[in-house]
């Protein structure tokens, strides 16, 4: 049997879900949610045997030098030229060198957020994780406004900010990294090719701005070593999404990690409509094998690891 005792919970890639479109195993909701530090000490201890959470999480400066061919991680026979702007910023040392938090968020996108009231929860947490520099003013109250890391694919800046090309965009994409006040931008950039030209645009901008945001991006290994982790513990993750991704890296910085607006999942436990992002018309795509990732085999095991007392799942409105 697996370490966190997975195996039992075996789930295949067409989830069981009931008459209501509501996935089954998320109807009966467990009461009075305690943390479990032995697990919690488990999984950091085991999750440590595949990746270096504190150097995964980024590259750093002394890895490579301007000119370096970099293959990407999931398309190895393309290449990225380091150039002078991205070398300039990349850190001196892991933004998480030393890093130690009692409570952590992870905050996922779904629509599930909304009406939710989570803000002040969220942000009341030690430290706080968002994924793909999504819009926070606007929605305040229930997702909060306090990022201490931000994930951002180069996708982003196509879908949400027209590629950059008019100075409009851009000056809306400046605004929002300014909010993001000596946080962490974390850059998925040497994942697959495709968004080259909009990581080596943000970057010029921060340099040429003097935008205060400490530039993070993730090493070579980390999907792979990550799927690893995942994988001994008999659930096949291809491809990690990113809130997959930072919870498994939290655990090796926080003791209490909380999760919201994980939610993959067109209805709500009440068959409401729920928007796939809560900020935007996103579609969702996770339900055929033709998309990248698996989220609701991701978030049956998160599920799981909630009701073990190893993470928080929030999925309803806060208190
Ligand atoms: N998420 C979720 N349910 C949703 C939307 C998102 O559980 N309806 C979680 C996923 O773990 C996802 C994270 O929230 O990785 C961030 O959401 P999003 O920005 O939409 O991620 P994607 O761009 O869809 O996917 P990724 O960045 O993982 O490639």
């Amino acid at each position: 049997d697996s370490e966190l005792g997975t195996s039992r919970l075996m789930v295949n890639s067409s989830e069981k879900s009931s008459r209501s479109g509501v996935p089954s195993f998320f109807q009966h909701s467990v009461e009075g949610w305690r943390v479990n530090s032995s697990l919690v000490l488990m999984i950091r201890k085991d999750v440590l045997r595949f990746l270096d959470a504190e150097r995964d999480v980024s590259v750093v400066k002394s890895s490579f030098k301007p000119g370096d061919t970099i293959h990407y991680v999931l398309d190895r026979r393309r290449t990225l030229n380091v150039s002078h702007t991205l070398h300039s910023l990349l850190p001196d040392v892991s933004p998480l060198k030393n890093k130690r938090f009692r409570t952590c968020a992870v905050v996922g996108n779904s629509g599930v957020l909304l009406n939710s009231g989570c803000g002040k929860e969220i942000d009341s947490h030690d430290f706080v994780i968002r994924c793909n520099l999504p819009p926070l003013s606007e929605f305040a109250e229930d997702v909060g406004l306090r990022s201490d890391f931000t994930t951002m694919n180069p996708s982003v800046i196509q879908r949400a900010y027209g590629g950059l090309k008019n100075a409009t965009d851009t000056e809306r994409f400046v605004q929002r990294l300014r909010g993001l006040n000596d946080s962490v931008l974390w850059i998925p950039a040497f994942m697959v090719k495709g968004g080259e030209r909009h990581v080596e645009s943000v970057n010029e901008l921060i340099v040429k701005r003097k935008l205060r945001v400490r530039t993070a991006y993730p090493s070579l290994r980390l999907i792979h070593v990550v799927r690893g982790y995942w994988l001994t513990n008999k659930i096949n993750i291809k491809r990690p999404s990113t809130g997959l991704l930072m919870y498994t890296l939290a655990t090796r910085f926080c003791d209490e990690i909380h999760l919201y607006g994980f939610w993959p999942f067109p209805r709500d436990a009440n068959g409401n409509m729920v928007k796939y992002h809560y900020y935007d018309m996103l579609k969702y795509r996770y339900f055929s094998n033709a998309g990248p990732h698996r989220m609701p085999l991701e978030f049956k095991t998160l599920k799981m690891l909630h009701s073990k007392g190893a993470l928080k799942l929030t999925t309803s409105k806060c208190e």
